[in-house]
């Protein structure tokens, strides 16, 4: 159990959103100051020059097409050349949110993976998340990145979407804050963060072509407030536009997103970076991307000497072409990547970092389902059997360009088919962190015995003879492919219900990219979602299960109890489109529309609220070993506090949310405001919150307005189950970003 937790007594004050100066403390990088030697620069660059740091390559052996691997490059996601006569470094870039990645072992190392973002949203614990991102970040200095692809802040608009678990929530006050959080931990180390994929990036399936349609004032709330606060929190450096079209044009090309919105609007002074393989043409520039990456994957090396070419010829695209190496140079100096360089062969503190990312896990674990107080497991336990999820070898983890693997490589890798680093990309591969082994280390006396589960009677057979029977179920979520539905595959819901009917005691650990079906629900006694849970993924999950760990996390996204309650019941493409890492149309003719004005910026418990339609389990919900009170809210102004009393006989973490339940006499739902708070038994602590007006606000006409009326706050268990609510006057007001 985390110590800092028995430390806490009468009264403490909890992090909340938005995050406190000192919290932010020397970890902002500051753009805006960096500018002006960015333009002092830029006036000394040749013409040549100013096609030099304006795009790169993917330089990985076998990673698509061949592309010569300069000697100063490191094996990774991305190389950009430096000039030494102007001291500028070459940019080593490596993926993502979750560790420095694998790349399939191409590189012969081995990185800390924390465990999926999706899991690091349920702790709705910023400091937790910016120590997280400053773990990786100095993993990847270590190596020598100074560039790391991460900053994933995509809204979970489908849980079917494939990269769920790269993504932190459904909410945009939840998502912005982790990932500022997550990029200021990373922009500690002086290395750059992106925060992508800009954006509206909701679904895998026809990745490179499919076309959301949405009303500007709904993005505005939505999809684009996420990226905005992680962008105002974090000061993440770049910024990676995403593959997905967005009103017709590409998002790397949308002079809308790009120009409009993000540099216009938001006013942000970091550069535009492509995903690897998103630039159709020569045209983006204009439209605003700074940087190509990855550009053997692209049709053509546009921003080399084509548009070196197009300079020399016309104004407008030489004073572009300025703005284009002014932004990267800013973002270079700002991170301090010149001053600071990272020599690879740095150290690593392997036993600190694990600790980092065994905390993670700990904190984002969700205990769904405890009847009869079926958990915490009794150490003196004599028998029990473990089934399921390759829990004898260890934790299973999302794939694609973020996958990241420990020491030893996989403990178990199914291998899709095919060879080279593609196929390795999207193999389902499972931590070095052996839950069986965890929970030997637990309950020494028992007998723990394992069964895989592919021979459910075998199985069901253990778990009649074993005083209690843990299931481990999966659900292998990759980058590249969306899920057809939320089942859990494989026939893993007959394995659970025929062993919970042999065993009255079963839980079910979940280890699943996002929400998933529970058809079994009633018939096991507890239920425990784990995620994935990262590189000590095993020991955290046998912590929570005998009791070391309270579990403290609470959902982040809804689960729906039913795909029929979704805003597309059927995902777009799913019937036609043939599932294709790559995403790219087949014949030029592949059209493929998503229409998420159905839900506008209603994402997630907003829809289910707008709909009256009961998910399987709300948006914000986890249950404790210990029980909570909370107080009626205190609002003022924009200022919240609820103060949080511990009820019960074990210390535990709380999370208040603050939900706006009505504006002006209209029903609303959304999440304004939380905080984390970690309570000694019989202790009260209180949380305060500022609250975003934006949150209260729509977006209209190019700004945000609220009318004047009575607003009503109440705090919530979870997004469903709300306490009494307080009315406060606001006056009406608009007003610009
Ligand atoms: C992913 C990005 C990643 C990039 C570089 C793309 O496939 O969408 O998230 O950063 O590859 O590996």
């Amino acid at each position: 159990m985390n110590p800092r937790l028995f430390a806490c007594t009468a009264l403490s004050l909890a992090l909340a959103a938005p995050i406190s100066a000192a919290e932010n403390q020397g970890d902002t990088i500051d753009l805006a100051a960096a500018q002006k030697r960015a333009d002092a620069t830029v006036a000394q660059m040749s013409a040549q020059e100013k096609t030099v740091i304006t795009h790169g390559i993917m330089p990985l052996p076998g990673g698509g097409p061949k592309v010569d691997i300069p000697k100063d490059a490191i094996i990774g996601a991305g190389y950009v050349a430096g000039i030494e006569r102007l001291g500028i470094p070459a940019l080593r870039e490596t993926d993502a949110s979750l560790g420095v990645t694998w790349v399939s072992g191409a590189r012969g190392d081995w990185a800390t993976a924390l465990p999926s973002a999706v899991s690091q949203a349920a702790s709705w614990n910023p400091a937790l998340i910016r120590r997280g991102g400053a773990m990786i970040g100095a993993e990847a200095r270590a190596k020598g990145f100074n560039v790391l692809l991460a900053g994933g802040v995509n809204l979970a608009r489908d849980p079917r979407n494939g990269r769920t678990f790269e993504y932190f929530s459904e909410d945009p006050l939840l998502s912005g804050v982790l990932a500022g959080a997550a990029i200021r931990g990373v922009q500690s180390n002086h290395v750059i963060s992106t925060i992508k994929h800009f954006a509206l990036n909701g679904q895998e399936t026809g990745r490179k072509y499919v076309d959301v349609k949405i009303a500007p004032g709904a993005a505005h709330e939505s999809d684009l407030l996420a990226f905005q606060i992680g962008i105002e929190q974090g000061q993440p450096a770049s910024v990676m536009c995403a593959y997905n079209r967005v009103h017709g044009a590409q998002a790397c090309d949308s002079d809308w997103l790009l120009n409009k919105v993000l540099k216009q609007e938001w006013g942000y002074k970091g550069f535009v970076m492509s995903d690897w393989g998103a630039v159709p043409s020569i045209q983006t520039a204009i439209n605003g991307l700074d940087h190509q990456s990855g550009e053997q994957l692209d049709p053509g090396v546009f921003f080399g000497s084509q548009i070196a070419g197009k300079a020399a010829a016309d104004k407008a695209w030489s004073v572009r072409l300025d703005d284009m190496n002014r932004r990267i140079l800013t973002a270079i100096y700002a991170a301090g990547l010149d001053k600071y360089p990272a020599p690879p062969g740095g150290a690593i503190d392997w036993d600190a970092h694990a600790l980092v990312a065994e905390d993670v896990a700990k904190q984002g674990i969700v205990l769904l389902k405890n009847e009869g107080g079926a958990l915490p497991l009794a150490k003196t336990a004599k028998s029990i059997a473990v089934i399921g999820g390759y829990a004898d070898g260890g934790v299973l983890s999302g794939a694609g360009s973020s996958q990241v693997m420990g020491k030893g490589g996989p403990a178990v890798k199914l291998p899709v088919a095919g060879s080279g680093i593609w196929a390795g990309f999207i193999s389902e591969s499972y931590h070095r962190s052996s839950p069986m082994t965890a929970i030997k280390a637990q309950a020494p006396g028992a007998a723990v015995l394992y069964r895989q589960g592919q021979y459910i009677k075998d199985a069901a057979e253990l778990a009649a003879r074993s005083e209690v029977a843990v299931v481990f179920a999966t659900q292998w979520m990759t980058e590249g492919l969306d899920v057809p539905d939320l089942s859990l595959p494989r026939g893993q819901d007959a394995l659970i219900a025929a062993v919970a009917a042999a065993n009255p005691n079963t839980i079910v650990v979940l280890e699943t990219g996002g929400p998933v079906k529970m058809p079994w629900l009633g018939k096991v006694k507890a239920v425990v979602e784990a995620w994935y849970p990262g590189a000590r993924g095993g020991e955290a999950v046998a912590s929570v299960l005998f009791g070391e760990t309270n579990p403290s996390g609470r959902l982040p996204i809804s689960f729906p109890a039913d795909e029929s309650q979704l805003p597309r019941p059927r995902l777009d493409g799913s019937d036609w489109v043939e599932p294709d890492f790559g995403g790219n149309p087949k014949n030029g003719k592949d059209k493929l529309a998503t229409d998420y004005d159905i839900e506008g910026s209603d994402v997630g418990y907003r829809w289910y609220a707008r709909t009256g339609t009961k998910p399987l389990f709300p948006f914000g919900y986890g249950l404790s070993y210990t029980t909570f009170t909370q107080g009626k809210p205190a609002v003022k102004g924009l200022s919240a506090s609820v103060t949080v009393t511990n009820t019960g006989q074990r210390a535990g973490a709380d999370v208040v949310q603050l939900y706006l339940t009505s504006r002006a006499g209209e029903n609303k739902r959304r999440l304004v405001g939380f905080g984390r708070v970690e309570l000694a038994p019989g202790a009260s602590g209180k949380v305060a919150m500022t609250i975003d007006p934006r949150l209260l606000a729509d977006w209209k006409d190019g700004g945000w307005t609220v009318p004047a009326g009575d607003y009503a706050f109440a705090v919530g268990s979870d997004a469903e189950h709300l306490g009494a609510a307080v009315s406060v006057k606001m006056k009406s007001r608009s007003w610009k970003d």
